[in-house]
């Protein structure tokens, strides 16, 4: 029996097309004899065809996309010092209009700290726990505005918006996806004791919801003595859900105890399945050295794992991990010579 794959693939810009050239042939030699007909059509956004073109999303790409089984995506964005390009046109006209427009609500990021790679921390004990950060609300929606610009009276907003209904649906997913993990732990953080308002929406939220699951435990954490904790105990976590600011804030410090931006995968899922979920690597696009084989794709290759669970292919996506998990411990970071395509086609020999 056969099933189709069909995956969108946006490569972007800098690094992007580097390492997801890797995460592609893995995909193609994972799926080999597997049944599954693998289809990839590839889309170019980014900086570099908004300077080509003007273009950022645009509607017919949108539409096309949503076609899709699931969406790659490399990185998008200049230089930072790049001023050809104004600073947020690509962020929010295309990859924010993408993930809100395809309703992310689950932005996941797993964090593992793999045999053999190094922590920056002394005694990182055993770090295996998954970020669930809403996606689609919080601060990151745009709600606010600037009054008396640039005068000393200048007001300036940037309202959170958090729904019962999207409050819900993104711990209902953490609360599923700790039912389905060994230690069955969820942790909501947030900062309710001064951000009152939202913060009791989501305690509500997981009170509400809490028995739907019998069998998982949860605690609260105040946003800032998570960080604490992800430093000194990261082994108490398991799932973690949270908002769209605090979550971003908490993967990147997951992601540097963790072995840092080379090995950090995300999802950006649409779990009710309305529209194609996309998977990248967290890190962007890398402008200080792309184009020169320098970039780890570890977290692209990750990435097609969670991409492949996403798609009712677990099994292939535990022998990706299990692949990147063998490469990885058998690294020497300080003397690792190896070319992102040498390492892309070392992952896929441990594969066959
Ligand atoms: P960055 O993640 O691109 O780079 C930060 C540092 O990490 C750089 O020194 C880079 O060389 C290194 N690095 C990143 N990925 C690496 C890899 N796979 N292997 C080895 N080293 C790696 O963040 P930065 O420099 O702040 O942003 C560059 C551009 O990327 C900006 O335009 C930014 O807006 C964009 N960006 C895009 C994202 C996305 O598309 N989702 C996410 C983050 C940034
Ligand atoms: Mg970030």
């Amino acid at each position: 029996m056969s099933e189709s794959l069909n995956i969108a693939v946006i490569p972007g810009d800098g690094i992007g097309p580097e390492v997801i050239a890797e995460a592609v042939k893995v995909l193609q030699v994972v799926t080999v004899n597997t049944g599954v007909n693998l289809k990839l059509t590839n889309y170019k956004l980014g900086a570099e065809h908004w300077l080509e073109t003007g273009e950022t999303l645009p509607e017919e790409t949108l539409t096309a996309l949503r076609s899709h089984d699931a969406i790659l995506f490399g990185a998008v964005g200049a230089a930072p010092g790049d001023t050809r390009i104004p600073s947020g046109l690509i962020e929010r006209e295309m990859l924010l209009k993408l993930r809100f427009s395809l309703d992310h609500f689950v932005n996941l990021r797993p964090s593992k700290l793999y045999p053999g790679v190094p922590s920056p921390l002394a005694n990182p004990g055993e770090i295996d726990f998954i970020v669930v950060r809403e996606g689609t609300e919080g601060p990151y929606v745009g709600n606010g505005g600037v009054l008396r610009a640039g005068t000393p009276h200048e007001i300036a907003t940037e309202v959170s918006i958090n729904t019962a209904h999207g409050v819900e649906r993104v711990v209902r997913d953490a609360f599923r996806r700790a039912n389905d993990r060994p230690r069955k732990h969820l942790t909501l953080v947030h900062k309710h004791n001064v951000l009152v308002f939202a913060g009791h929406l989501w305690r509500r939220a997981v009170e509400a919801i809490a028995p739907e699951f019998p069998e998982v435990t949860h605690d609260y954490l105040h946003v800032d003595a998570a960080t604490i904790f992800m430093t000194t105990n990261p082994s108490r976590f398991d799932v973690i859900v949270t908002d769209n600011l605090f979550g971003d804030i908490l993967t990147d410090q997951a992601g540097a105890i963790t072995g840092g931006i080379g090995l950090a995968a995300s999802g950006n899922i649409n779990m009710d399945r309305t529209a194609p979920s996309m998977f990248e690597p967290v890190h962007g696009s890398a402008p200080d050295i792309a184009g020169q084989q320098k970039a780890d794709p570890t977290a692209a290759i990750l990435s097609t794992a969670l991409l492949l669970d996403h798609v009712g292919l677990p099994e292939l996506a535990r022998r990706v991990e299990a692949a990147v998990e063998g490469d990885v411990a058998s690294r020497d970071e300080m003397t690792d010579p190896r070319t992102t395509s040498e390492i892309g086609d070392a992952i896929i020999a441990a594969l066959a």
